[in-house]
């Protein structure tokens, strides 16, 4: 037995043996390890692919609570967003998570533009990177008019 250790020993009268190989335990940890990871795999795309699996259905906001050049702020699943209603009349929705290390950024009105006070990441009215560390833009959220309600993500 090449790979295998003996280990032998004496309790109650009984002796037991055991078999131990390095290489059936490195394999049977991959086999934990590949039946855990699959087992993950599995449950992630079974969320992304269960009806409204991995996104937070849409908000409803009426149109009366934003008046044109104002912004709602809510909460979209468990994070912040905002809906900013410009004055001619169109919508726009932005997470309020900065893509950099997940801050909660802010809309400034006045200069139309993202803040994040975090390390000083700054957005266009867009939400695209103006300056900072910020890797990406901000994740813009879609957008339906139905009637007097605005729907926001999920749509
Ligand atoms: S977390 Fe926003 S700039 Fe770093």
């Amino acid at each position: 037995m090449k790979d295998a250790e003996r280990i032998s020993g004496q309790l109650s009268g009984e002796t037991f043996q055991f078999m131990t190989s390095r290489r059936g335990l490195i394999k049977g940890i991959y086999r934990f390890l590949a039946a855990v990871g699959l087992g993950s795999l599995g449950y992630g795309l079974y969320r992304f692919l269960a009806p409204g699996g991995g996104a937070a259905p849409p908000i409803e906001v009426p149109l009366s609570e934003i008046p044109a050049g104002g912004a709602n702020a809510f909460l979209y699943g468990n994070s912040p967003a905002v809906l900013i209603h410009e004055e001619e009349g169109t919508f726009r929705a932005f997470s309020l998570v900065c893509t950099h290390l997940a801050c909660k950024v802010f809309w400034n009105p006045e200069k139309r533009e993202f803040y994040c006070p975090c390390h000083d990441g700054l957005f266009d009215a867009e939400g695209r990177v103006l300056s900072g560390p910020p890797p990406s833009p901000l994740e813009r959220l879609k957008i339906k008019v139905k009637g007097d309600i605005v729907l926001v993500g999920g749509v």
